[in-house]
């Protein structure tokens, strides 16, 4: 199929718009069970922090794998949407802030605890150091809102550079949580879009992000290539106005996929 980007950029969309968009994707990433995939690279880890609740449907796939999850979730139609799903779904949920979190920390098994709030917030550096089993950055993007505040940038200056910048930032502080939370052995999970001119190219994709990422996390953190998996799909991931960006170039034609990295601490 054609790699190209649907130029929704530069539009300053509310918190709701957001939410509902993602929701589309969400639900369409979940019916060709991409969570499901995203979830089995993890196994059955125990105390999972995890980053945007999105609509729920892969803190359902963590939770039904036994995991205990505290997921933090900026966005407020968002928030309610992951915790109306998973009641419907039998998980058990509980709501709180990141100040009650901190106090808060455990449910039983298979419980997740939403978490409204800033991943950016400093509050969640007091969570229980060395914990956690793993910390989950999956499909990270924001509304161009969000994205130019934290980023330091005018509104009017959003566009599709934005979006990779607000990525690292925070897949960084994914980084230096889990440099502090992470027992050794724990997993840093980040899940992200990924292109290729070709499937036969994942072998050599596989080594070059095992390098790339393995910068980015540093020394702290271990990378291997058999943890790097690409898997071909991606129709969920034009199936609304939310557009996330890769870091890398676009390739005219080629293939969409989702690309899962699991950096272990050391
Ligand atoms: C593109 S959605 C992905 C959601 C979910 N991880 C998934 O894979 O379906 C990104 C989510 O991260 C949330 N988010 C973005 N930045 C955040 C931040 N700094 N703190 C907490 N949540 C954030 C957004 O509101 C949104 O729910």
């Amino acid at each position: 199929m054609s790699a190209s980007i649907k130029n929704a950029f530069g539009t300053a969309m509310t918190d709701d718009e957001y939410g509902e968009n993602w929701v589309a994707s969400s639900v369409a990433l979940d019916r060709d069970n991409d969570y499901a995939w995203m979830a089995s690279q993890l196994g059955s880890a125990h105390l999972v922090l995890d980053v945007g609740a999105g609509a729920g449907r892969g803190l359902y796939q963590l939770a039904r794998n036994g995991a205990r999850v505290i997921c933090v979730e900026i966005n407020a139609r968002l928030l309610k949407e992951a915790a109306t799903y998973l009641t419907l779904m039998h998980i058990p949920v509980s709501v709180c802030d990141v100040v009650e979190v901190v106090s808060h920390h455990q449910g039983p098994p298979g419980t997740v605890l939403l978490v409204k709030g800033d991943l950016m917030d400093p509050a969640l550096d007091e969570l229980p150091a060395g914990a956690f089993k793993a910390v989950t950055c999956w499909l990270i993007g924001a509304n161009p809102t969000q994205i130019t505040k934290t980023i330091g940038v005018p509104i009017a200056e959003h566009s599709g550079a934005t979006g990779p910048v607000y990525r690292q930032a925070v897949q960084g502080r994914c980084r230096d949580l889990g440099l502090k939370l992470l027992c050794p052995n724990g997993a840093l999970h980040f899940v992200d879009r990924a292109f290729m001119s070709s499937w036969n190219h994942k072998t050599q994709l596989r080594e070059h992000e095992q390098k790339v990422r393995g910068a980015e996390v540093g020394e702290a953190f271990s990378i291997g290539v058999e943890e790097v998996m690409f898997r071909r799909s991606g129709l969920g991931m034009w199936a609304s106005g939310v557009q996330l960006v890769p870091n890398q170039r676009l390739p005219s034609e080629g293939i969409t996929a989702l690309q899962s990295v699991i950096a272990r601490r050391r």
